[in-house]
This record gives structure tokens, C-alpha cells and sequence, in this order.
């Protein structure tokens, strides 16, 4: 346990100078399955595999694989990341797996040397949650008219919603299950009841653009707090713009507005998930000032890690 405790502190001093806006690291969960490495050195590296199944009507199905390994690394701050790798292979070997399944392992983006062990044992950058610390309003004319959706909006909102998971199928995590729209209806409906702040913009009456987004806690003991600085964080959970209408201003238009909204709302910074590989998001974030903090490093099936 001593030498566990050292780890996180170790690993932590690691984390705070790749990034300073990385929170410390936290005590992997006790209910997981522990593995260790011995290094040339002798110095020995530790971490806890966490095994979860999402239920077939589980809303996680629509971006994660139905049966996931996470690995919670403990390497403090050796170059032990590739040795614990072949151990959860070795590991993996002893499992019983199936079609629908993935490894999974959330890291620092800056971390590169650990990025170059991940990409060795087959893992992929499938995902990066991006974060934008609140700055002085950028001014963005206003062409179109953007109100917060209600109830009422339930079946645009959903189409919008729809027309983003499809899309991000093809370049990401998500994946167009048969019970899809079924699933995104009621977590909408859901949402809008509770008036989440979700914002529809809309061009001659017709609405053209969707931004599903929540306010989330980081505080200690919350699992925000693994991921962001301490303080109240506005999510951007869905962006999506209509497919004819993509490229001509109206993404960014909306994405002002819900920034100063959600800032408004306390939020000292704004973060999100999008995928490397998605053409348009993977350039459209950074323009909006995201930059990467996590990287979420991913291989499906798991029987695929190396
Ligand atoms: C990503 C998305 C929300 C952006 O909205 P948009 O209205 O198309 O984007 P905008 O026209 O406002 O463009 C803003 C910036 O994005 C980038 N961008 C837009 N279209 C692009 C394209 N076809 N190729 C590359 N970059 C593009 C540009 O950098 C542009 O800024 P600039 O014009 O100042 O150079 C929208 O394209 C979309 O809904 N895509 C499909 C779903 C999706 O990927 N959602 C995000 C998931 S995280």
C-alpha cells in the first residue's frame, strides 16, 4: 500500500510538469485486478484493470464498446508504461473475450514517451477530451438566431443528435446501435425536462444547429475530479450541424454563444471529447481554443492489444 501511495505521488509530481492543468493523480479503485512489472532497474511499476459490461440498453453502448478493460496506470515516473502493457496482454490472455469489446487507457496527451509504448501495443488515439479556459468573449457577428431548446424541440434536437453519432461513427468511439434513437430520446427528453443547457440556432425559422451541453463539478470525490482542475466546468456534450449546412460559419457562431452562456453560469473553462481522426471536429475545436489534455487511448476488440 506504501509503496502504492508513492506511485500516485510520484505520478502525480509527473503529471503537474507535462501540464499544468492536469489534477493530481488519484488512488486507482480497490475493487480492480492488479498487475505489476519488474523494470531493468529494478524499480517496480503497478496498475488495476478495471473490467466493465454495459447492459444492452445502457446509453455508454453508444460510445463505448459493450464489454471494456480499462487499465488505471500506476508507473509513477519511470518509462515503465511499455513493461505494464505486456503484462496486461499476458493478462488479457487468461480472459474470456468477445466481438464487442475493448482496452481502454485514459493518459496525459503530453505524456509522448508513454504515447509511443501505447501505439507499440496497438492501442489508438480514438479520443481527446479538449479543454478551453475561460477568456474575454470573442466577437462573432450574429446571423442566425439561437435560442435554448425546450421539451417542445425534443424531435429536432434528437434528429441533430443523430445526425452527430452517425457522423462520429465513422471517425470515432460512437457506433449506431438499432436501439439508438430509442436511447438518445430518452436521455433528451430527459434533459430538456431538467432544462440542461442545450441551445438550438436557427436560420429563417428553421433550426440548423444543435449544442447539447451540462455543468459538471470538479470537486473532490467526483470523477470530474480525475480529469479537470477543481472548479465548475461547462460540457460540451454534442455539437452538430445540419450536413448541408457544415462549413459556413454556423458551427462557430453557436459555439461563441454557448461559451459565454455557459461562463455566465460560473463555468471557469469549457471541455469536451472529439476524435482525432473526424476531419471536421479535429480542426474546428482547436480553432475554438481547445487543446488537448487526455487522450483516450483505445483497441477494439481487446483481444487486439499486442
Ligand atoms: C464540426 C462542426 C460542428 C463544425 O461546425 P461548422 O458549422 O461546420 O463549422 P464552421 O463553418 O463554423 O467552421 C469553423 C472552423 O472549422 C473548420 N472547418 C469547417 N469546415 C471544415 C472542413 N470542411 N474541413 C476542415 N475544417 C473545417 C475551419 O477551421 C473553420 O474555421 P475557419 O473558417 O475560420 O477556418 C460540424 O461540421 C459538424 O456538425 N460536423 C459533423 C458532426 C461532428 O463532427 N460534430 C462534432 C463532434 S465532436
Amino acid at each position: 500500500m506504501t509503496s502504492a501511495r508513492g506511485l500516485v505521488a510520484a505520478q502525480s509530481a509527473r503529471f503537474a510538469s507535462l501540464d499544468p492543468l492536469l489534477p493530481p493523480a488519484v488512488e486507482p479503485p480497490m475493487d480492480g485486478h492488479v498487475i505489476t512489472a519488474a523494470l531493468a532497474d529494478g524499480t517496480r511499476v503497478a496498475g488495476v484493470i478495471s473490467h466493465q459490461s454495459f447492459e444492452p440498453h445502457s446509453i455508454t453502448r453508444l460510445w463505448s464498446a459493450a464489454e471494456v478493460w480499462e487499465l488505471l496506470p500506476l508507473v509513477g515516473t519511470s518509462q515503465g508504461m511499455d513493461a505494464l502493457l505486456t503484462r496486461w496482454r499476458r493478462h488479457l490472455d487468461t480472459q474470456e473475450i468477445g466481438e464487442d469489446t475493448a482496452c481502454v487507457v485514459h493518459w496525459p496527451s503530453r505524456d509522448t514517451t508513454a504515447a509511443r509504448a501505447f501505439l507499440d501495443h496497438g492501442l489508438v488515439p480514438l479520443s481527446v477530451l479538449g479543454v478551453r479556459l475561460r477568456t474575454p468573449p470573442v466577437r462573432v457577428p450574429r446571423t442566425l438566431t439561437i435560442r435554448r431548446a425546450t421539451p417542445h424541440d425534443l424531435e429536432t434536437v434528437l434528429e441533430l443528435s443523430l445526425a452527430e453519432l452517425e457522423y462520429s461513427s465513422f471517425v470515432g468511439s460512437t457506433i449506431v446501435r438499432p436501439e439508438a434513437r430509442a436511447l438518445k430520446r430518452r436521455a433528451l427528453a430527459e434533459r430538456l425536462t431538467n432544462a440542461s443547457p442545450i441551445w438550438l440556432a436557427e436560420r429563417d425559422g428553421i433550426a440548423v444547429a444543435l449544442a447539447e451541453c451540462a455543468i459538471v463539478s470538479s470537486e473532490p470525490g467526483t470523477s470530474a475530479a480525475a480529469r479537470l482542475p477543481r472548479g465548475r466546468w461547462g460540457y460540451v456534450n454534442c455539437v452538430s450541424v445540419l450536413p448541408g449546412a457544415r462549413g459556413t460559419g454556423i458551427g462557430q457562431q453557436l459555439v461563441a454563444y454557448a461559451h459565454q452562456e455557459l461562463h455566465r453560469m460560473g463555468a471557469v473553462g469549457t471541455y469536451l471529447y472529439y476524435n482525432p481522426p473526424n476531419p471536421l471536429s479535429s480542426v474546428f475545436w482547436p480553432r475554438q481554443g481547445y487543446r488537448p489534455l487526455w487522450t483516450v487511448w483505445e483497441v477494439r476488440p481487446a483481444t487486439a492489444l499486442r
